[in-house]
């Protein structure tokens, strides 16, 4: 039992609202073969190149060529209330366009093509635009500032970003500084002052004029199709390269876990520039030819309850934070009407049995919890809608793969026994193809054929995954995976500052908040204005959303005698835990 919760939620007697694609878990896993996945959607797959391996023929060009030709992709939720409606038909006549319009502005297979929007329609079609022509699409939050934008592009060296006219100014700001950038196209969605500037597209005009005829660019299916950066420990974000097809385990996955079926409407809640906004808000989704609903608002209790509602969302893939958010918001449900719901999952971050049981109370549905991480491309533990629920675990591993509990050496774990959460790399289809330009970084993630995913967790006796925490310091505040090293870099730009430390300190609803630690030049005064000061410098200087919410000013930092500085010694001391050997720190 869990505090008055049972510890199992049991499907026999909770059943999915409709026969779900996959009934018999184990009979899935046994029949399951990533060769069959992919003869089905590719057909005999052979070394060849072909239109039929890209991504946007398989999430676009298929369906409008057949009976989905009509059916909405897209339902585009505006701020205001408005809708707007997007078929295949017209997804294939827009992303023809937009290839059409970066042919002609020179952009070429294997090219870097950069999309820093916010929730808008077009970022679609410049996605699967982008894809269509071979090139490889990166894409980035629209709260992302300069030096994150900069560390992105000039790593990449995109050769075009596609933004809009409100994130414009921040890339014209740093374009000094990128060398191998030609152009910026620009959204301007009624918005009149466009700069004239040789570099920069009117997306609207160079739309209208584009042919809306063009031929998928043939790739094979290890080409690389999407890249996202993503933090470590250490250093400066890293490029995790995507092949065109992860494709078959997104669709694989958006039946067996979030159960798509063809009459759902489903809601992802999760942005672009993450990796679930791109695998199941683009790839998985219309892979199936499924019907997805953008939001373009910001997050309120209420907005998302009407989004529910009015756009009678039947499958919602959504965060443990925005759940606990909601759970904690007191707004009344009883007012909405939620019945065309039908099944819940929630990634990103442990999941708390409150909130799985609090959604039984008000949907009528638990959430299924999943999880998966950036270079993977694609859930791999999950709860499903035909197997019981344990609150609290992430479920287990999907059909096609293999996961383990390993010890520092590389030995499979007895369950029970907790240890590094790792994966049989030859059973993840999407698993990434490389570090951009890091060949050593994709190396160090392996042990033989393990795939190390730096999470710690247990397996239980059923075969139920539980997480259990990071084994580094990359801290996931509201699900997003946040390096330290990052924040630090951008505190110490600051005159003010001469060395900093950034941890994750446990937070009832964000799961963890970042917390710095920061040794101020000689002389600098102490004060809550001077804190206030730091966060709004990082929120400036690198992004919205990775701030320090609080700030402590200490004397020096714990450092090893070569210099690392150990995040983990304040840590300890945060939560008034041990601190361990401290032997061979300086000055601690
Ligand atoms: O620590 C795990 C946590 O998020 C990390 C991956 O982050 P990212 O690459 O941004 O991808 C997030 C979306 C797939 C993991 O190493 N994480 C992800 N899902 C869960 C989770 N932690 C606990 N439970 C989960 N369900």
């Amino acid at each position: 039992m869990l505090g008055t919760h049972p510890d199992r939620i049991s499907k026999t007697t909770n059943p999915p609202r409709q026969k779900p694609n996959i009934e018999d878990y184990d009979l899935a896993r046994a029949d399951f073969s990533w060769q069959t996945a992919n003869s089905k959607l590719f057909g005999d797959v052979a070394d060849v190149c072909s239109s039929k391996y890209n991504i946007t023929y398989n999430c676009v060009d298929r369906h409008a060529e057949d009976s989905r030709r009509d059916k909405t992709a897209l339902l585009y939720a505006a701020e205001d209330g408005s809708t707007e409606r997007f078929t295949y038909a017209d997804l294939k006549k827009q992303t023809n366009k937009f290839a059409n319009v970066l042919s002609g502005l020179g952009v070429n297979k294997n090219d870097r093509v950069f999309i820093f929007m916010p929730a808008i329609p077009e970022r679609y079609i410049a996605f699967l635009g982008i894809l269509k022509l071979g090139a490889v699409v990166g894409t980035m939050f629209a709260a992302f500032q300069e030096e994150a934008l900069l560390d992105r592009l000039s790593d990449s060296e995109a050769s075009v970003v596609v933004t809009n006219t409100e994130l414009l100014p921040r890339i014209q700001n740093i374009q000094s500084k990128l060398p191998c950038l030609q152009k910026i196209i620009v959204v301007q969605r009624g918005s009149t002052e466009l700069p004239v500037a040789s570099n920069v597209v009117a997306y609207e005009a160079a739309m209208q004029d584009a042919s809306d005829s063009f031929q998928t660019v043939a790739v094979k299916p290890e080409d690389f199709a999407y890249m996202l950066y993503t933090s470590g420990t250490t250093g400066k974000p890293k490029g995790v390269i995507h092949s065109h097809s992860d494709i078959v385990q997104a669709m694989a996955t958006t039946s067996a876990v979030l159960d798509i079926q063809e009459n759902d409407i489903y809601w992802c809640t999760a942005d672009i520039g993450w990796v679930t906004g791109v695998v199941y808000g683009v790839l998985g989704i219309w892979g199936l030819g499924g019907t997805s609903v953008l939001y373009e608002g910001r997050f309120s209790p209420e907005n998302w309850y009407r989004v529910l509602q009015d756009h009678k969302v039947t499958v919602w893939y959504s965060a443990p934070t925005a759940i606990r958010m909601l759970m904690g918001s007191g707004v009344d449900t009883a007012s909405y009407d939620f019945s065309h719901l039908r099944h819940l999952c929630s990634v990103g971050e442990p999941s708390n049995p409150e909130a799985i049981w609090w959604g039984l109370e008000v949907f009528g549905l638990p959430f299924h919890d999943t999880w998966w991480q950036t270079e993977l491309g694609g859930i791999c533990i999950s709860n499903l809608p035909a197997l019981d629920i344990k609150p609290g675990s992430m479920g287990k591993p999907l059909p096609g793969i293999e996961a383990a509990i390993l010890d520092p050496a590389g030995n499979v774990l007895a369950p029970g026994q907790q240890g590094s959460l790792a994966l049989r790399a030859s059973t993840v289809q999407s698993l990434m193809k490389t570090i951009w330009h890091n060949q050593g970084k994709y190396d160090s993630y392996f042990i033989g054929d393990w795939y190390i995913s730096g999470d710690s967790a247990y397996c239980d006796a059923d075969g139920y995954f539980w997480f259990v925490g990071r084994n580094d310091d990359v801290i996931n505040t509201a699900g997003e995976r946040i390096g330290p090293f990052e924040v630090e870099s951008a505190l110490v730009e600051h005159p003010n500052v001469v060395e900093a430390a950034v941890i994750g300190k446990p937070d009832a609803v964000r799961g963890e908040i970042i917390k710095a630690f920061v040794v101020l030049k000689d002389g600098v005064k102490t004060s809550d204005e001077l804190k206030k000061e730091l966060q709004q410098f990082v929120k400036s200087h690198l992004s919205g959303h990775s701030y320090p919410r609080e700030i402590d000013f200490i004397d020096h930092l714990p450092k090893t005698r070569s210099g690392k500085i150990m995040r983990r010694v304040l840590k300890a001391k945060e939560l008034g835990l041990p601190t361990g050997d401290t032997s061979t720190l300086e000055n601690y």
